[in-house]
This record gives C-alpha cells, sequence and structure tokens, in this order.
C-alpha cells in the first residue's frame, strides 16, 4: 500500500459545490500517492485511514483551497510589445496594429528569431511566477510559431515546462492565431497547411486541444470550422478564441463541435450563449485583455449566470492584449470590472478552469481528485478576489508532493 500523509488543523474550502465556499473548520486532507483519499473535518476521520497514515502536517489553522488552474495562456513567446503599448496610449488601435502587420506577427517574427533556449528560459520565469501564487495546472497555448517547426518548437518547450516544474501543463494548438507573412493574402491556403500540420503534432503527443481565432482580424468562421473539423477528425477537443472584437457567432459554431470553452466573449449574443450552454462549454472571460485592451463592452454575464454556464477566469497571459501574470489579479478583476462574485471568481480559477480543459479531477478538494491544494495566509477564502498586488499564497502541494517555496 501506497504511503499516506494526513494534512491537518487547516480551514479547507472545499468549493464540493458551486453553490457555496464548502468551508470545513479543523479540516484534515488525507493524501494517498498523487490523489485526496480523505477529505472532512479531522474527528470525523474513520480510524482504519487513521491507522493508515504514515506523516503528519500540521498547517497551524491555515486557509487551503485547491490549487488554481490558469486555464488560458500564451506564455511561450519572445520578445514584448510594450512599444505597441505606448502607440495604443497614443490613439492607434489594438486592430489597426494587427493590420498593419504588428500586433500578434510582430511576436511572431520575435518568436521566430528567439532560440529554444531563450524561449523556454522567458516561459519558465512566467511560469514561475504564475506559480508562485498557487497555479497547479496551467495552460498553454502555440500560435507564435506559426510555422510546422515553429510550432512545433514553442509546444515542445510547454511540454518540457511541465515536466521539469511542479506544474501540470496542458498544451493547446493555436496555429489558427494569425496569418504568417509568408502566407499573406492566402488565408485559406494557410488553414489548409494549418491543418496539415495536426496530425504530425499529435503524434508526438504535443497536443492537448485545438483553439483559433476567429474575429475580423483573425480567422472566418468558415475556416474556423475547417480548423475544427481536422481537430474532431483526429479526436482533439476544441476551444474558441470567441466575440471578443465583434461578433462572429464563433460561440454557435464551437459548440456545434461540443467545445471545452469559448473565451473572451465580450461580444457574445444571446443565441451563442444558449448555443453554449446546451453543448455545455465553458466561458473562458479574460478580464486581463479586457482593461488592457481598454475595453468597454462587457461579457453577458447576468445572461450566462441565469443560463448556468460555468464560468472561468483566466489570465490570457500574452505580450499583446494581456502581459499579466497574476490569477488572483483576474480574479479581482471579475468582481470589480465584471461584477462576478468572489465565490464565482475563485471557482472560476480552481473548478471551472479545470473544466475549461476537460480535467474533472481537480478544481475542488473531494476524494478521489488529485491532491493540488494551496495553504494561504488568509482568513476567509472571500479575500482570494479581494486583495491585489499581495501574494498570499504560503505553500503549494501538487500530486501530493509539496514544491519548494
Ligand atoms: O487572447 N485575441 C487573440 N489572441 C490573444 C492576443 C494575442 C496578441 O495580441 O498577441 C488574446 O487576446
Ligand atoms: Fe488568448
Amino acid at each position: 500500500m501506497e504511503t499516506t500523509c494526513l494534512w491537518h488543523n487547516a480551514r479547507l474550502t472545499t468549493l464540493a459545490t458551486d453553490t457555496d465556499w464548502g468551508l470545513v473548520d479543523n479540516g484534515a486532507l488525507l493524501v494517498q500517492g498523487e490523489q485526496l483519499a480523505w477529505v472532512g473535518p479531522l474527528d470525523e476521520l474513520p480510524d482504519e485511514l487513521r491507522d493508515s497514515v504514515g506523516a503528519e502536517h500540521d498547517l497551524g489553522g491555515a486557509l487551503v483551497t485547491p490549487g488554481l488552474v490558469d486555464c488560458h495562456t500564451h506564455l511561450v513567446y519572445g520578445g514584448d510589445r510594450a512599444r505597441e503599448f505606448e502607440l495604443r496610449l497614443q490613439g492607434a488601435n489594438y486592430e489597426e496594429i494587427a493590420r498593419s502587420g504588428g500586433g500578434i506577427r510582430s511576436t511572431v517574427a520575435a518568436t521566430r528569431s528567439s532560440s529554444d533556449d531563450e524561449l523556454l528560459a522567458g516561459a519558465r520565469q512566467r511560469a514561475l511566477a504564475l506559480m508562485a501564487e498557487g497555479v497547479t495546472t496551467l495552460e498553454i497555448k502555440s500560435g507564435y510559431g506559426l510555422s510546422l517547426l515553429d510550432e512545433s518548437r514553442c509546444l515542445s518547450i510547454a511540454r518540457r515546462l511541465g515536466q521539469t516544474l511542479p506544474v501540470a501543463v496542458r498544451t493547446t494548438y493555436l496555429a489558427a492565431h494569425a496569418i504568417p507573412p509568408e502566407f499573406d493574402g492566402r488565408a485559406d491556403d494557410y488553414i489548409t497547411a494549418a491543418c496539415a500540420w495536426m496530425p504530425t503534432l499529435q503524434e508526438a503527443g504535443l497536443i492537448d486541444a485545438v483553439d483559433a481565432f476567429c474575429d475580423t482580424i483573425g480567422f472566418t468562421p468558415k475556416q474556423t470550422r475547417r480548423v475544427f473539423v481536422a481537430a474532431r477528425a483526429l479526436g482533439l477537443p476544441v476551444k474558441l478564441h470567441a466575440e471578443q472584437l465583434s461578433d462572429q457567432d464563433g460561440a454557435a459554431l464551437a459548440a456545434e463541435f461540443g467545445a471545452l470553452s469559448c473565451d473572451h466573449l465580450e461580444y457574445l449574443s444571446e443565441a451563442g450563449a444558449d448555443a453554449m450552454r446546451a453543448s455545455k462549454s465553458v466561458a473562458v472571460l479574460l478580464p486581463g485583455a479586457y482593461y488592457f485592451l481598454r475595453e468597454t463592452q462587457l461579457p453577458p454575464i447576468a445572461q450566462l449566470r441565469a443560463l448556468q454556464v460555468p464560468i472561468a477566469l483566466a489570465s490570457d497571459h500574452n505580450p499583446g492584449s494581456s502581459p499579466g501574470l497574476s490569477l488572483l489579479l483576474m480574479a479581482n478583476m471579475g468582481c470589480t470590472l465584471f461584477r462576478m462574485t468572489p465565490l464565482e471568481a475563485v471557482l472560476g480559477i480552481t473548478a471551472n478552469g479545470a473544466l475549461a480543459l476537460g480535467l474533472t479531477d481537480r478544481g475542488r478538494l473531494v476524494p478521489g481528485n488529485r491532491a493540488d491544494f494551496v495553504v494561504w495566509d488568509l482568513e476567509h477564502p472571500n479575500e482570494l478576489a479581494y486583495w491585489f498586488g499581495r501574494n498570499p499564497c504560503r505553500r503549494a502541494v501538487v500530486g501530493g508532493i509539496e514544491r519548494a517555496p
């Protein structure tokens, strides 16, 4: 039998259901291997399980939550876009910059000219920053390579991070992010190529899901559909950058393919939200991009809530629209900018973030789930969405193993 480890004297926030925090005072977590074997008040721990305990950790009454899940990032890239930020502050807009060859394409150039070591070092620093705040599962998209070689390099680096750092990494293939210069004016041909690269990258074990950017400066719904058809043929789940800058009916299209999530959604229509409810897709809201692009159109939170579409929050970390590296700040912005409740915001960076990645084995402290949890220097979990610019993370356990501070 595997050794079991008892973490006790904790104020647990189990998030066992969506209706409340699931607080348990004087709580204990029994960890067996990578999993939670038992969760509850210590005095209810059955004797036979108590007898199996190998090691014990007294948490001194500290608050414990599930590990945080950042379900939407573009962590691997070269360069930065600080100059573009200045131009936008002087009045240039994001779409104009993209149309004139800047934006995503400038990051593609910087990524292609960076060595693997440079890309890895940059992405590693960014992953460490997210992890320092309690992130235990991290999604990383490609989309700044846009050739078979460069997409493969970026996805391999994302995989390498998951193998070398104490964080679970899920990779998403986002070749349909922008048209690379060598395909200028030939978007359909580029989509043909991006679909043709997919099986090669999948065989190399580099793809967990497939994404696209469906918008006026991205790809049309018709081109997006081709990407989804290719993904479905390979049995890969899809997600979509949908209705970020305009309503393209992208969410309804993604729903047709049973999308794990639709992300951004500022311009989501009622019909789009209905389609997401029917397909059980998660709405991934990205307040960092909303804030940094100085967007004024709010995603339809009340409607998503009324339809009981699960809502996640993510950093969308990327150099153009969201250069932030704090998932807790996203929880705070989810409340201040999007009027989410602190409970909704915390579910958004735990259980619903996991759901957006198709993962049902994490994000809640319940028996059978992965032993991913965080110990906080806080009294109540609503403070996770309250403080900003402060890191209250004390310790983190990933798959049953405590990572070094
Ligand atoms: O999620 N909208 C498309 N993709 C990214 C931004 C990419 C960029 O500007 O480099 C996003 O906002
Ligand atoms: Fe994004």
